[in-house]
């Protein structure tokens, strides 16, 4: 890469939740970023405030079709994928196709332009797991025609892509498997817990805790996750890294 050049970087999914703050992220670290998605479950909303900057470019388009990009590039980061439970649901096809066919698109791009390749995966490729807390070595528990099989099927079937790509392509590749992430810009029906309690309390209705409470999550909020995205890219670290919050509690 020429040292005075501008990093070039393409976020798929960047007008969701976790791209629109990659995205902010990668402007003020000096990137030129063009943001790719169809809006599916994304909004133009959050990246309102990036359109008229001269370091960011929108472009509206399914990755699941060929992907044009002019120029070098030289970070691709795939974000693109339906991911609450009740978008997933709603979109089984397009989960599975993003996932499978999306990677392959994205990876096939990060090869000809000799570009640095970061996956969004997610915690589900552990599915519900029989081992907690799940480390990466831990290869998960999970149901292939269950209602999230299309969510997490689609995620291992990408990291497996991925890996392909570096091992017999050399492409450079890094596999973040994110866990729960909440900040500003998750919409406020996407069926999460988080949203669901400020939503209730916002209605000044009682909060629902289904079953006991005893259930634990953890949460990580979104700058830190984007921190470790951001350090992930970075690093030389290929095998996947989880990320989230370490802390877990209960849902009570
Ligand atoms: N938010 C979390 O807690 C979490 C946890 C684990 C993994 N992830 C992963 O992080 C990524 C982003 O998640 P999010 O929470 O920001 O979800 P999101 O729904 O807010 O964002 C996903 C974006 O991808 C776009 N998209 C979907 N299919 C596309 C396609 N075929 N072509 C172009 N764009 C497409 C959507 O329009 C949307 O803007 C996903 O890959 C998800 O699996 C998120």
């Amino acid at each position: 890469m020429n040292s005075v050049r501008r990093p070039k970087t393409l976020v798929t999914g960047g007008a969701g939740f976790l791209g629109s703050h990659l995205c902010d992220r990668l402007i003020q670290e000096g990137h030129y970023v063009i943001c790719m998605d169809n809006l599916i479950t994304g909004n133009m909303d959050n990246i309102a405030h990036l359109i008229g900057n001269d370091n960011f470019k929108f472009i509206k388009h399914n990755v699941t079709e060929y992907i044009y990009v002019e120029g070098y590039l030289d970070y691709v980061l795939h974000f693109a994928s339906p991911a609450s439970p009740i978008d997933y649901q709603n979109l089984p096809i397009q989960t599975l196709k993003v996932g499978s066919l999306g990677t392959h698109k994205t990876l096939g791009l990060a090869k000809a332009k000799g570009a640095k390749f970061l996956l969004a995966s997610t915690s589900e490729v552990y599915g519900d797991p029989l081992v907690h807390p799940q480390s990466e070595d831990y290869w998960g528990n999970v149901n292939p025609v269950g209602p999230r099989g299309v969510y997490d099927e689609a995620k291992r079937f990408a990291e497996a892509m991925t890996m392909a790509y570096h091992r017999y392509h050399g492409v450079e590749t890094r596999i973040a498997r994110i866990f729960n992430t909440y900040g500003p810009r998750m919409r406020p029906n996407d069926g999460r817990v988080v949203s669901n309690f400020i939503n209730q309390a916002l209605r000044g209705e009682p909060l629902t805790v289904y079953g006991d409470g005893s259930q634990t999550r953890s949460f990580c909020y979104v700058s830190d996750m984007v921190e470790g995205i951001w350090r992930l890219l970075n690093s030389d670290v290929v095998e996947p890294i989880n990320l989230g919050n370490p802390q877990e509690m209960t849902v009570k």
